[in-house]
């Protein structure tokens, strides 16, 4: 049996987002900037998929800008943000992903930025009142942090803090590259500057993203070459990446509370089913609230195992279970996880992530529990 359950690495596309693109890698290849007809039909058609994303989340079309991914999108609003509001300092969270946390450290050693690093408690919680205190001694900062971790799946409540950032007069960006797609996002009244997504968390292609910029906050662009995206991002645009992401946006808002119901059911399986049959298990950050966390993530700590000791992820593959250690770039079980190390984890014990998408089912838990079971109960 093949179990996937990495889902907040990639997940698997979904057929009627493949059969949305076919045409635009067959008869529509067209450049989108040429004036004739070729380039026309292309043109329109991705002007279609900005129109749909941007209704899907209650923005403006000229709010939404097609990116490589979730990557791209973070690095943009975060250089061309400081850049373009003369921001001198900047506040995120030691538990960002690195498109975050690299990006500013960048900045900062560059001498562009002051970075303050938020505290957090061992369950990786952030405290509002810290973000204040700092809004307070820096007039022009700018605040990153994201919707939901990646790695532990805990939730930050990003309308609370982009009030706060809009009392002091800052930017604020989440990534919100793990919560696109599955929480609705309405930008009308979420008080956000920036956000991202990648296509390909939502069962979208890899290699397709957007960022929304709020009208009044604009920034200059990232990428310097052509007038496309508005001038914003030069470059021949993905075309059959933004009509992927579109339409994988548009299933997901089809029925989100339907898929959220659906994982939120694999995952409360998974947590009862662990406690049950593992003694000593033991889950990181928010990941085994259902209230605080992401519904797609489940972070398992296991108790310490000579035989299993960095060996987990490795063992699990073996069994036909792909899960992971943490983000995509570090997912080797040798690379440590930089969100695990802030939570102080300890060593002694192996962790995995294991991400749900709606193409699980409750009967992959009780496979992946069984060969747990198997790992670890041997010894006992
Ligand atoms: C929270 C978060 N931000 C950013 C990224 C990067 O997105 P992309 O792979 O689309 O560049 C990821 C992907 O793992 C992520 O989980």
């Amino acid at each position: 049996m093949k179990v996937y359950f990495d889902n907040a690495a990639t997940t698997a596309m979904d057929d009627r987002v493949i059969e949305a693109m076919l045409p635009y890698m067959k008869t529509h290849f067209g450049n989108p900037s040429s004036v004739h007809s070729h380039g026309r039909e292309v043109r329109t058609a991705i002007e279609k998929a900005r129109k749909k994303v941007a209704e899907l989340l209650n923005a403006s079309p000229s709010e939404i800008f097609f990116t490589s991914g979730g990557t791209e999108a973070d690095n943009t609003a975060l250089v061309s943000g400081i850049e373009s509001h003369g921001i001198t300092h900047a506040i995120t969270c030691p538990l960002e992903h690195h498109a975050v946390l690299h990006t500013l450290e960048v900045l900062e050693k560059k001498g562009k930025i002051k970075l303050s690093l938020l505290d957090v408690n061992e369950k990786g919680e952030i405290h509002l009142n810290q973000v204040e205190e700092l809004l307070k001694a820096n007039p022009t900062s700018l605040i990153s942090l994201m919707h939901a971790n990646n790695e532990v799946g805990n939730l930050n409540d990003i309308n609370a803090i982009g009030e706060l950032s809009k009392a002091h007069g800052a930017f604020f960006h989440s990534d919100t590259v793990q919560t696109m797609g599955h929480y609705v996002h309405d930008l009308k009244t979420l008080a956000v500057d920036a956000i991202v997504a990648g296509g390909h968390k939502f069962h979208g292609p890899k290699g397709s993203g957007f960022l929304f910029v709020r009208k009044d906050k604009k920034i200059h662009p990232f990428i310097h070459g052509g007038a496309q995206e508005r001038n914003m991002r030069g470059g021949t645009e993905n075309v059959i990446g933004i009509i992927g992401i579109a339409k994988a946006l548009e299933l997901a808002y089809e029925d989100m509370s339907g898929h959220q119901a659906q994982i939120e059911k694999i995952k409360r399986h998974f947590i009862e089913t662990l406690n049950k049959e593992l003694p000593g298990v033991e889950f990181n950050g928010l990941s085994s609230d259902m209230d605080k966390s992401l519904y797609t993530v489940l972070n398992v700590s296991l108790p310490p195992s000579p035989t299993n000791r960095g060996m987990l992820l490795f063992n699990l593959d073996i069994e036909g279970i792909s899960a992971s250690g943490g983000s995509a770039c570090s997912s080797g079980a040798t690379v440590g996880s930089h969100v695990l190390r802030a939570l102080n984890h300890n060593p002694e014990r192996d962790s995995v992530r294991f991400s749900f998408s709606r193409f699980n089912t409750l009967e992959d838990v009780d496979y992946a529990v069984g060969k747990l079971k198997d790992l670890y109960l041997v010894e006992a």
